[in-house]
């Protein structure tokens, strides 16, 4: 066994088979290497620009390194796993390429700043991509909502029908979920947003670095200050995960709806052919498949966060390989964010409402008889806990009766409470109960318009 060409000045022998595949992290880190060249470009250029290094090397730093970009992206690079990480992986390379030359990149720079600046690089892009395709997901809910802003159908507590709400009213809570989700991402993005470079092994180094260049030339808000920050800090990912994982749990939820509403009990929605799957030995079946896999990706990028949780605790400063453990966690969470946002949102562009289902089921349950309480509190000026009572008797007289709120009859209801009138028709009807939920954030067709306005403005 040879010993490492990166480090193996003072090793007699090379790494046991075993000890290359636990330490080697090439399979998964080779995809920061887009922000692994970035970072040594910039590196190199201000190692010249500070007279570090010669601006010949420099030039055929950046030549090679270009070069090993174009191979990556036309998947002509071979990645080897002696060379561990995807750091060595370009340096041998680029040996290769340029010869000598290529040593004098790691100038006043280590492995530890330079995987946490190509980290931090990596998960701010991913950040930015998934916020586009949190728009896309919001402008799906607010279309959808727009068609629908007076499609009535149950609103529920404890999966008990509870009042008629609108279908419109309902997708646009998601919606406001998701720009919560988006500030989050946009709050994780800040804290990511800063350069460990020139940070080095842990403790700063010697050469005259320009760190202000490196930060701005990456797009960086700037250095950090303290270089075992720079090394050990992972909260960045943490941040990003925990966004991950709070989006993940909303997308369960409207996953689980999915699967409720398409199912032939509720019969609310129908998916489309594109976003549903058969049965291979039932000819009837018509499976969410794919809302159900959504639901069930939330716990897999929920453990992403408790993983990396469970690495970072008790870590003392500055780096530890343990870190390495991050990256998996980090691509796993941000892989499956995006299909499953991708995914939710062509279920809810391509969805069909059953108008006529979701009404019936509306008025099941006795529905309106909140508006009945609110009635007798509004003209009868009873209080509303008696209210609450006196409405109470009507229901169960409904519920003997086995009929609705609104079958029975003005002397009916006027043998519990005599004061009633038949004015108390005109709050009966799904139609007025949700047309007089007017109160700003309200269910009323009216304020779900605003809201669609609203939310088009915002998304424009
Ligand atoms: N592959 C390593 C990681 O992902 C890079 C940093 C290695 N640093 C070290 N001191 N061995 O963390």
């Amino acid at each position: 066994m040879t010993t490492n060409e990166m480090w193996g000045g003072r090793f007699a022998q090379g790494p046991a088979g075993i000890m290359e595949e636990i330490n080697a992290s090439i399979d998964f880190d080779r995809r920061l290497y887009a922000q692994d060249i970035a970072a040594s470009k910039v590196h190199a250029a201000m190692l010249a620009e500070r007279g570090i290094i010669s601006q010949a090397d420099a030039a055929a730093i950046l030549g090679g390194l270009d070069k090993i970009k174009a191979e990556i992206d036309q998947g002509k690079f071979t990645f080897s796993r002696k060379l561990e990480d995807i750091h060595m992986n370009v340096e041998a390379r680029l040996k290769d390429l340029i010869g000598e030359a290529a040593g004098r990149l790691h100038t006043a720079r280590s492995r530890n700043d330079q995987v946490a600046t190509d980290f931090r690089l990596w998960v701010r892009d991913a950040i930015d991509s998934l916020d586009a395709r949190l728009v896309a997901f919001q402008t799906a809910l607010v279309a959808k909502a727009g068609q629908n802003s007076a499609t009535v159908m149950p609103g529920f507590t404890h999966l008990q029908t509870a009042q008629p709400i609108t279908f419109g009213h309902h997708l646009l809570a998601y919606v406001e979920m998701a720009s919560r989700d988006r500030a989050r991402f946009a709050s994780a993005r800040a804290c990511t947003n800063e350069s460990p470079l020139g940070s080095a092994a842990l403790a700063g180094t010697s050469f005259p670095l320009d760190r202000d260049a490196t930060a701005h030339g990456l797009g960086f808000m700037r250095p950090m200050r303290n270089s075992l920050d720079g090394v050990s800090a992972r909260d960045f990912a943490l941040e990003f995960l925990s966004a991950c994982a709070i989006m993940a749990t909303h997308l369960s939820r409207l996953a689980e709806e999915i699967v409720l509403w398409s199912s032939p009990a509720f019969k609310f929605i129908t998916l489309s052919d594109a976003f549903s799957t058969g049965s291979s030995i039932m000819p009837q079946k018509r499976n969410p498949d794919a809302a159900e896999l959504v639901r069930a990706k939330c716990a897999r990028v929920t453990g992403s966060l408790v993983t990396l949780l469970g690495v970072m605790k008790a870590l003392p400063l500055a780096y530890a390989k343990d870190m390495q453990e991050d990256k998996e966690a980090v691509f796993d969470a941000a892989d499956s964010v995006a299909l499953a946002l991708a995914a939710m949102t062509g279920m809810v562009e391509d969805l069909k409402v059953n108008e006529i289902a979701m009404r019936k089921a509306a008025g099941e349950g006795f529905s309106t008889a909140t508006d009945i309480a609110d009635w007798i509190v509004r003209v009868l000026k009873k209080p509303f806990r008696e209210a609450h009572h006196i409405t109470g008797r009507i229901v169960a007289m409904a519920e003997g009766r086995g009929c609705g709120l609104a079958d029975l009859s003005l002397k009916e209801l006027q043998s519990v409470e005599p004061g009633i009138t038949a004015d108390i028709q005109s709050v009966l009807s799904l139609d007025a109960s949700v047309a007089s939920r007017t109160s700003f954030g309200g269910t009323s067709p009216e304020r779900v318009r605003e809201q669609v306005r609203y939310w088009q403005e915002q998304l424009k």
